[in-house]
């Protein structure tokens, strides 16, 4: 198969349309998007991903008022919240109507919604009359992609159209957000903090992300986002010791100024995320020994990023 990109939405329909997937542009990360509602299209996802079924995967739509299709009930604080933050880099696990098939929740009785910030992913979206499933568009525990050529090298002769919607703008994933009774809970950290959702809310919300074997939203499995060479997250401190001819080293701010690499030279969190993955890729294929990556503050959007190196990290077997 001979994988095509360009920027024309009606040819990314009409591979839709035929039970076909293709890549599409989000604010967060590529998306590798099928027909939510037909099960041969979302089994072509996980094929083309190696994507374990067990793995659960996000709907999208384009509007907040299309969700109630696909859910049976929507809490107060999910409507406060998308009033906020949607369209946006939040998702909502909601409990999931019959149409949506087992196979997009793994079995789970809710289903993750989300609807992106991305003008041309939206206007795809308001084309067809079908919900995307779409998991971040990389070969499984890999470096998700923020741009049509990430995609097409972990993708390319697998998928027939990357729709290119140039680089993502936040560059890391959603925020992953659990409503149960009243308590809100956060299931991965992503795009919009924690402490936004508060603000919004007025009350404090709970966190349960922690990397396990078996984890609630399993894209939390301990080993994800891993680079080809090993990779090492340390302290900000320490990075400078690790400047060697055979490492790669990235760092934050202009206290690593002699860093391979930098996250944001102006110690700006939100561009940080937006270079992490591709700065990942890069500092991946320059053939180094190890690479190492300082950790970040760990507030606002930072609290992601180090959730990712966290992830990326080199595990010992
Ligand atoms: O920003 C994003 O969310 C991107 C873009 C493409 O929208 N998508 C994305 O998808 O990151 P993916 O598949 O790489 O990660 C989806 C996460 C996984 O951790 C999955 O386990 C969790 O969402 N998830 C999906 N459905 C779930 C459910 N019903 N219950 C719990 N977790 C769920
Ligand atoms: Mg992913």
């Amino acid at each position: 198969m001979t994988t095509e990109i360009g920027k024309n939405i009606d040819e990314a329909k009409a591979h839709l349309l035929n039970g076909d997937v293709v890549a599409i542009p989000t604010e967060t990360v590529y998306g590798l998007a099928g027909n939510a509602l037909n099960e041969e299209a979302v089994i072509k996802i996980f094929e083309a991903k190696n994507r374990p079924h067990f793995n659960p995967l996000i709907i999208h739509l384009p509007f907040w008022n299309d969700v109630k299709k696909y859910v049976t009930y929507i809490p107060e604080h999910a409507h406060t919240l998308a009033m906020h933050f949607s369209p946006g880099p939040i998702t909502y696990l909601l409990p999931k109507k019959a149409t949506i098939p087992d196979i997009i929740t793994a079995g789970s009785k809710k289903v993750a919604v989300r609807i992106p910030a991305h003008p041309v992913t939206l206007q795809l979206l308001r084309a067809i009359d079908f919900p995307l499933a779409a998991p971040s568009a990389n070969q499984f525990g890999y470096v998700s992609p923020t741009s049509p050529e990430h995609v097409y090298n972990s993708l390319k002769g697998r998928i027939p159209f990357i729709l290119d919607g140039g680089s993502s703008n936040i560059g890391v994933e959603s925020t992953i957000v659990d409503f149960e009774g009243d308590d809100i809970i956060i299931r991965r950290n992503g795009g919009i903090s924690k402490e936004e959702i508060e603000a919004v809310l007025g009350f404090p919300v709970s966190s349960a992300t922690e990397a396990s074997e078996h984890p609630v939203a399993p894209g939390q499995l301990k080993s994800h986002y891993a680079t080809n060479t090993p990779l090492y997250m340390v302290e900000a401190s320490s990075l400078t010791g690790h400047n060697h001819d055979n490492t790669i080293t990235i760092g934050f701010g202009i206290q690593h100024a002699d860093a391979t690499f930098n996250l944001s030279p102006e110690g700006d969190l939100h561009e940080a995320a937006k270079h992490l993955f591709e700065l990942l890729r890069i500092a991946d294929a320059q053939n180094a020994e190890a690479i190492y990556v300082s950790e970040v503050p760990n507030t606002g959007i930072g609290v992601a990023i180090n959730d990712r190196l966290q992830r990326a990290q080199h595990q010992m077997k």
